[in-house]
């Protein structure tokens, strides 16, 4: 037998579930100030703190950045207490900066654990991305297929008029084709200005959101955290790294990427089980945000295991001074 310690995922969920809480606690008197740095930099401080604590061998795969950009959770960070199952990390301390900054909907604390070795370390590119989901046909919708077909597959698969599919796109001016030809479907969009992570997450969850399918294109990192997010709460994901110059695809090979065209499933970014939690900042359709009353705050958690599929919501109520 191997002397390697098991991923008990069981036992680290609640661990994680204080990671993403502690972040999102450490960033509830930024919310609305304006200063997208200072909220990022104070989740950054109290996830590294509270990662530090759990007993595990983790590695960051998904951080910050690379380590001459990131003093901190940076991309190779050893991070736990070094006594424990050898482990990925995939984390974004506060994604959605300006959305804090501005106090606008679905900013998030988020990380993923799974066991070392399974998760892509994606670089910090884009990605092309679509999701759909749970209860469709594995291929419903492919990235081959152009936005308007992606609609009508998808409402035939519903049982459904294209008018009743609803898609969530980054509000970009790189998307302005694909949302004409979306709305040509007679599709409504939702427009979100950041965080697509949550964008992905809210196909998820269709009956609360009311949003069918993601697509379009946006960090490439929060592509693998999106990805291990519906492994949990089920649905289709599917991705491809796009390049704009030869410094993005140097970031790529020293990542260990060589195929440069290659569509990325929901597994084949987490190809084993996976823990996922993640923290409301600002609310949202999928959590609340963090509520403060006089020497109060609350705060909702969605943690969830793939192995099961569970989902767990938890509220926190902490006295602050
Ligand atoms: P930050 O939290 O780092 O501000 O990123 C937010 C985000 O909206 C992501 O959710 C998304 O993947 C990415 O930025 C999109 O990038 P861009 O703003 O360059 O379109």
């Amino acid at each position: 037998m191997s002397d390697k310690l098991q991923f008990q995922d069981r036992l680290l969920s609640l661990g994680l579930g204080r990671v993403s809480e502690a972040a999102a606690l450490a960033s509830a008197r930024l919310i609305g100030r304006g200063d997208e740095k200072a909220a990022d930099q104070a989740a950054v401080n109290a996830m590294r703190d509270q990662l530090n604590l759990l007993d595990i061998k983790g590695v960051v795969v998904i951080g910050e950045g690379e380590r001459d950009e990131a003093p901190m959770l940076y991309i190779g960070e050893e991070v736990g207490t070094g006594n424990g199952p050898e482990v990925d990390i995939a984390l974004d301390p506060l994604e959605g900066t300006t959305l804090t900054a501005k106090d606008m909907p679905n900013a998030l604390t988020v990380i993923a654990m799974a066991p070392r070795g399974s998760m892509l370390h994606a670089p910090d590119v884009y990605m092309e991305k679509l999701a759909i989901g749970p209860g469709y046909k594995p291929g419903t919708v492919t990235l081959a297929m152009s936005p308007s077909e992606r609609v009508s597959a998808l409402a035939a698969a519903k049982g459904c008029s294209t008018e009743d599919i609803t898609v969530c796109v980054l509000d970009r001016p790189r998307h302005a084709d694909m949302i004409a030809e979306i709305r040509s479907t007679g599709a409504a969009i939702r427009l979100i200005t950041d965080g697509d992570v949550a964008g992905v997450m809210h196909c998820a969850e269709p009956d609360i959101t009311d949003i069918d399918m993601y697509m379009g294109s946006g960090g490439a990192p929060e592509g693998v955290l999106a990805a291990a997010a519906l492994k949990c709460m089920g649905g289709q994901f599917y991705g491809k790294l796009l390049f704009r110059n030869d410094d993005e695809r140097a970031r790529a090979r020293k990542a260990g990427i060589t195929n440069f065209d290659r569509v990325y499933t929901r597994d084949d970014l987490v190809r084993a089980d996976v823990i996922f939690s993640a923290t409301g900042v600002t609310s949202g359709s999928l959590l609340a945000g963090i509520k403060r009353e006089p020497g109060w705050v609350t705060l909702e958690t969605l943690l969830m295991r793939s192995k099961t599929g569970s989902v767990r919501r938890m509220t926190y109520k902490t006295p602050v001074k």
